[in-house]
């Protein structure tokens, strides 16, 4: 496929979430939001004015008719694909099977199953990957560099490398990669395919080093070796400057006051931030500070579990079960030990980022006990943005573990006595070993910036071919 006359694009990201996202107002007009994360600022720093176009998928209705309507932003293609397919290929492929075998977080002996019903969703997975590689193919410059983003596009390399041979591909994993031992659950055919349509990239980017030598060990194991692409590991760090910034606006301040209020005056803060996704492991964070208050009836009274839990993939049955159940395990422990003046959980889950933040200055523990996590961008921020300098408990399995495990506390996320002992540790930790903590943990979480992350992938990508 030749690209179109017009086709202007030097730098193209792909993805599925793009940086904005319409509702449709009861006047029927359309409202734009921005997306936020780290891709988005990371891109931001090169924007359409270099030439750069970002393909992503219509998420919602709103986004369907903005596609429909021909409203969009420069430097932004929104891909209208049928809402069935699209449905098929988001929940069920990318986000109850590809996610599932990168976190290992399949229930097995009742997960996964590999039927005539999945092999219908993957053939919708393949469609919606083909979508993306055509309008790639359509949109790119001649020799342009295309940066493919995560698990929902893993075919996407090969299907545009082999429409358009003259550009130059990467692909990033945001997610982490399972062992062979783990990946070969996966049909064969289907293991092969996801592998050899990353391999039709030229670059394949992970966050760490541990998630791209098990991708090179799947490679191996299911397709022979890796051929002539090659990895490399882009560790994505915290934007300091902008969120140093944006905690100290008026309306970060306005919540910070009402926390305050609801913490009670001279208590302890743990706290947690997260999307309820089930790698996240919220619950047995709950367990682990319940048995804080059952083992050290001292901090009863005395400190406050500030647990922000922002519902997300709540198409999935499993997802819509995790969130209650975090939901009902906070609602017990307040049952159980709170008293007139002191709620020891403060569950929050509608998504705020304002209050997020507020939620950051005002922490002395930060928890971040992910099962799994391809980096964990939470577990860099809040030390940098706690007002004091917080401590972190930080589970070895997140990819950040790697850049921040020396001045965290260590955590095996399953094992709940454990982090309740850690939390103790953190919580008495005097405070001028938090604040120097704190210190170095802000200087490793800022030493690779979004646009800094984005533009080294750019660079690798264009530089000499081996
Ligand atoms: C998780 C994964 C990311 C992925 C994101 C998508 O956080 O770890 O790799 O990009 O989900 O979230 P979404 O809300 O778009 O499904």
């Amino acid at each position: 496929m030749a690209p179109s006359p017009d086709a202007a694009a030097q730098v193209l990201v792909a993805s599925n979430r793009g940086p904005v996202s319409y509702d449709v107002q009861s006047d029927g007009t359309l409202a734009a939001r921005r997306g936020g994360g780290g891709l988005v600022s990371g891109l931001s720093a090169i924007g359409p004015d270099a030439g750069a176009l970002w393909v992503c998928a219509a998420l919602s209705d709103g986004d369907r008719e903005a596609v429909r309507r021909g409203v969009g932003e420069d430097g932004v293609r929104m891909l209208d694909i049928p809402a069935e397919v699209y449905a098929d290929a988001y929940n069920g492929v990318a986000n109850s099977v590809l996610w599932f075998v990168h976190h290992m977080l399949y229930q097995t002996p009742v997960e996964p199953v590999f039927d005539a019903e999945f092999r219908r969703r993957w053939a919708s997975y393949e469609s919606y990957n083909r979508a993306f590689a055509e309008a790639l193919a359509e949109e790119a410059a001649p020799g342009a560099a295309v940066l493919v983003q995560d698990y929902h596009l893993s075919l996407v390399p090969g299907l545009l490398r082999a429409l358009r041979p003259d550009l130059r591909i990467g692909h990033f994993s945001h997610t982490p990669w399972a062992p062979p031992e783990y990946f070969r659950m996966l049909p064969d055919d289907i293991a092969a395919q996801v592998l050899r349509g990353m391999l039709g990239a030229d670059r394949l980017g992970f966050l760490t080093e541990r998630w791209a030598a098990a991708f090179r060990a799947c490679c191996e194991d299911r397709v022979g070796g890796l051929g002539s692409t090659r990895t490399g590991v882009h560790g994505l760090g915290a934007d300091g400057e902008f969120l140093r910034r944006r905690s100290h606006e008026a309306d970060v301040e306005e919540r910070i006051v009402a926390l305050r209020e609801e913490v009670g005056a001279g208590r302890r803060t743990v706290v947690r931030v997260d999307r309820t996704e089930l790698s996240k492991n919220i619950v047995r964070g709950l367990l682990a500070y319940r048995q804080l208050l059952d083992d050290r009836p001292e901090w009863r009274e005395r400190v406050v579990h500030v647990a922000f839990a922002y519902p997300s993939r709540q198409d999935l049955a499993v997802y819509r079960e995790y969130t209650a159940e975090v939901q009902r395990v906070a609602e017990e422990i307040n049952e159980r030990y709170g008293t007139a003046s002191w709620t020891p959980v403060v569950l929050h889950v509608k998504d705020d980022f304002a209050r997020s933040l507020a939620a950051y200055r005002i922490a002395d523990v930060a928890l971040v006990n992910p099962i799994r996590d391809g980096m964990n961008l939470v577990a860099k921020e809040v030390p940098l943005v706690s007002d004091e300098g917080c401590a972190l408990v930080l589970s070895r399995e997140a990819g950040a573990f790697e850049e921040l495990g020396e001045d965290a506390i260590a955590v095996n996320p399953y094992d709940v006595s454990a982090t309740a002992d850690a939390l103790h540790e953190a919580l008495s930790m005097p405070a001028g070993e938090r604040a120097e903590r704190a210190k170095r943990l802000s200087a490793a979480a800022t030493a690779l910036p979004p646009s800094r992350w984005f533009l080294d992938q750019l660079d690798a990508l264009r530089g000499p071919r081996d």
